[in-house]
């Protein structure tokens, strides 16, 4: 057997007349279904909606203690989701539509109102309300979702702007990785190259520098080898950061493995080196490989921007504070004076096409711009820096200044 629940309803009704009307019109039905409480002011149907839930409320609005739209109200915040039927005389039917705007489910004229007809209201009244309750609580639901979700994509977008950051970084350190590596490569390819070419010009009664440039080859070979394997780890492990290999160096060896490695240029171009050595120089911790790179390349520079026959210069000397000063000088055209400030930033382009060729060390031809960059790069690594003097037609010096002692920072690199 069908289960039918009893519904309750509150009638707020003062007239007790129009109470008796409501009370009769539900027993004419003969719905026995309903169980009616009726109070007659606002306060005490406000208390009733406090303490009990009713399945609907038939609601006069005017009322001992309120009036008009006011009385719904009033009501509507004791029971927000209980269904409303609002009682109204002939004359008040534009206030029960407001009230119907305002959230009412239906209204009815009094005198007017048959069980059948009332019975009806109440049924349609309260499925109404069932029906926009779960349409509010879904769209309550569906909100909270999209916040939720939009939520989720908002974190899902800083992710990807991180990840986006990560990677441009990467990328970054990649391209720098492979401008400083191929500028080194380069280096030792250029001694060789230079080597070559005096064992090419050797004099047979000389065989001493004949075997000095097979070593200085063989030796470089090797340091390019090394380099190469170096290169695939770093390219393997995905770790592109340039790190100093620090040792103990003693100044004057290194300058002495310049001169010769740069001697076959010097000799081709019919240039003269002088190394000057302050004399009881300091053991410096340095970067061999880098400083030797330093200043190898420009040494290389200052025989490329001389004319034939010039001299260039080397020097050491300690300097105040503990640091080492290394200059390379020469006589050759000098830094072009608007130049000057532009020279050490990377592929400094201010080269006429057609003197350029890289690798070529014959006078006045220039490479592709890095050489200085890098050196700066490697200078400052060690915390040092570089800069530059130039007598425009008579010669420049390029100086780099590194610090005796690293500091801690530079230590835990
Ligand atoms: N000793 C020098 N005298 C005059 N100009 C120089 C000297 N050294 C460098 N320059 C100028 O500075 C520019 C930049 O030098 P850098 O060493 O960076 O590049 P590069 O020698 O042209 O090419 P790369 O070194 O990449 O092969 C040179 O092209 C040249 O114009
Ligand atoms: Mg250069």
């Amino acid at each position: 057997m069908l289960e039918v629940s009893v519904l309750k309803l509150l009638l707020v009704e003062d007239n007790p007349g129009d109470a008796r009307l409501i009370e009769e019109a539900l027993a004419d039905a003969g719905d026995d279904n309903f169980e009616l409480e009726h109070v007659e002011d606002l306060a005490s149907g406000g208390a009733c909606l406090d303490s009990v839930e009713y399945a609907l409320v038939l609601l006069d609005l005017d009322l001992p203690d309120s009036v008009g739209l006011e009385t719904f109200q009033q009501m509507r915040t004791h029971g927000p989701k209980t269904p409303f039927i609002v009682l109204t005389g002939l004359n008040d039917e534009g206030l029960a539509l407001k009230a119907v705007q305002l959230g009412a489910q239906d209204y009815l004229i009094k005198g007017e109102t048959d069980g059948h007809l009332l019975v009806r209201a109440i049924h349609y009244a309260i499925e109404r309300e069932q029906t926009q309750q779960k349409i509010k609580a879904l769209n309550a639901d569906l909100e909270r979702r999209v916040e939720e979700r939009t939520q989720e994509l908002a974190e899902a977008n800083r992710a990807l702007a991180h990840i986006n950051e990560e990677l441009r970084e990467l990328d970054r350190m990649k391209t720098s990785f492979i401008r400083v590596t191929s500028h080194e490569l380069n280096t030792p390819v250029t001694v060789i190259l230079g080597m070559l070419s005096l064992l090419e010009q050797h004099d047979p009664e000389q065989s001493n520098s004949w075997e000095r440039a097979l070593k200085v080859a063989r030796r470089r070979a090797t340091s390019l080898k090394d380099l190469v394997t170096r290169i695939l780890k770093i390219s393997q492990a995905g770790e592109y950061i340039q790190r100093l290999d620090r040792a103990d160096i003693n100044p004057e060896k290194l300058v002495r493995r310049v001169a010769s490695e740069a001697m076959p240029y010097i000799t081709l171009r019919g240039q003269t080196l002088e190394v000057e050595l302050t004399k009881e120089l300091p053991l410096v911790s340095m970067d061999f490989a880098k400083i030797l790179d330093v200043l190898l390349h420009l040494t290389m520079n200052a025989v490329k921007f001389t004319p034939d026959g010039g001299t260039i210069t080397i020097s050491v000397t300690p300097r105040d504070g503990a640091a080492l000063l290394f200059a390379v000088s020469d006589t050759g055209v000098g830094f072009q004076k608007e130049d000057v400030g532009h020279v050490f930033e990377e592929f400094f382009s201010s080269f006429d096409s057609e003197h350029h060729s890289s690798g070529d060390y014959e006078f006045g031809k220039r490479g592709i711009g890095l050489g200085l960059a890098i050196a700066k790069e490697f200078v400052e690594m060690h915390e040092g820096r570089i800069w530059l003097e130039s007598r425009p037609g008579k010669g420049s010096t390029v100086q780099f200044e590194l610090p005796a002692e690293p500091t801690e920072a530079a230590e835990a690199e």
